[in-house]
């Protein structure tokens, strides 16, 4: 089977759940690629998705909906009769409701089957601490249930989660959030430490970051990934009032290719 994999991240578990998917596939003997949705969206990649037996499309909640770029890159998709698969990152069970209700709308109305959708609860990248052991903890069993997930993928057997009720309520606030998001984008700054690098702008996944005369601008396109708060190497990005909302420390997953062969890492009893 050849398995295309398209995923956005922001702070980089949703990326971490593609690569384990993938490496997985791989392990059956499939064929698998990932790619950042921005890289299509930016026409840095053209996939021919005819090329492929079915796609697999990842990204994060936010706010109980998918971040905006999601709906930019469906816009995309060519219409066609194809299998794909669904999978989203949450900070928790509870407030990832009803993220996938309308890209499932969407999909079918192109002509695509969703074969199979899974919530990975992993560390999340907002408010208060990520303390090491809880990290460690939810990663792992992210990656049990992500080993699972692509054996029933490969299998065909389906899993598709329930739709939440009030999915109109959960939509109305979602709206809200992206709306916050641009409303806060010209609110971000960056400190004297700033060594103008331009690694955040380069890795902006909206372009919204430029670097000007050794200054960085910031536009209001924000998705509110925190993709530049996480990786600015000297922490000198920060908000004027989004603060309180962000984690105290960016925290690191442990590196998969160390720890993958764990024995515990194949059980399902884990999970
Ligand atoms: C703007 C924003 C909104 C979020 N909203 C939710 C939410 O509604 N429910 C939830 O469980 N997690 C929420 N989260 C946490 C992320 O979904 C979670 O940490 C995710 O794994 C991040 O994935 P990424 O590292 O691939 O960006 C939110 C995070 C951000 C930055």
């Amino acid at each position: 089977m050849r398995i295309l994999i398209i995923q956005f991240s922001g702070t980089g578990n949703t990326s971490a759940i593609a690569n384990i998917l993938c490496d997985e596939f791989q392990v059956h003997q499939e064929t698998c690629e990932f790619i950042p949705m921005e890289d299509i969206l930016q026409a840095r990649i053209s996939p021919n998705y005819s090329d492929w037996d079915i796609i697999g499309i990842g990204f994060p909640v936010h706010a109980m909906d998918a971040p905006i770029i999601v709906y930019d890159f469906l816009k995309t998709l060519p219409a066609m009769r194809k299998d794909y698969f669904l999978f989203k990152t949450a900070g928790s069970s509870f407030a990832s409701a009803g993220s996938t209700f309308r890209i499932r709308d969407s999909m079918a109305k192109l002509g695509y089957r969703l074969k199979h959708e899974q919530l990975y609860v992993m560390p999340p990248n907002s408010f208060g601490t990520a303390k090491p052991a809880k990290v460690e903890k939810r990663y792992e069993k992210c990656i049990v249930l992500a080993r699972q997930s692509a054996s029933e993928i490969l299998a065909g057997i389906r899993n598709k989660i329930a739709d939440p009720p009030l999915r109109g309520l959960l939509y109305a606030f979602a709206g809200l959030e992206k709306y916050g998001a641009v409303q806060s984008s010209k609110h971000w700054k960056v400190n004297s430490d700033c060594t103008s690098c331009g690694l955040c702008a380069k890795q902006c996944p909206t372009q919204n970051i430029t670097l000007e005369n050794g200054n960085i601008r910031f536009a209001d396109d924000c998705l509110l990934c925190l993709r530049c708060w996480w990786n600015c190497p000297v922490r000198a990005i920060s908000h004027s009032f989004l603060k309180p909302f962000f984690l105290r420390e960016p925290y690191q997953l442990p590196d998969y290719k160390q720890i993958q062969d764990k024995e515990h890492l194949y059980n399902k009893d884990t999970l």
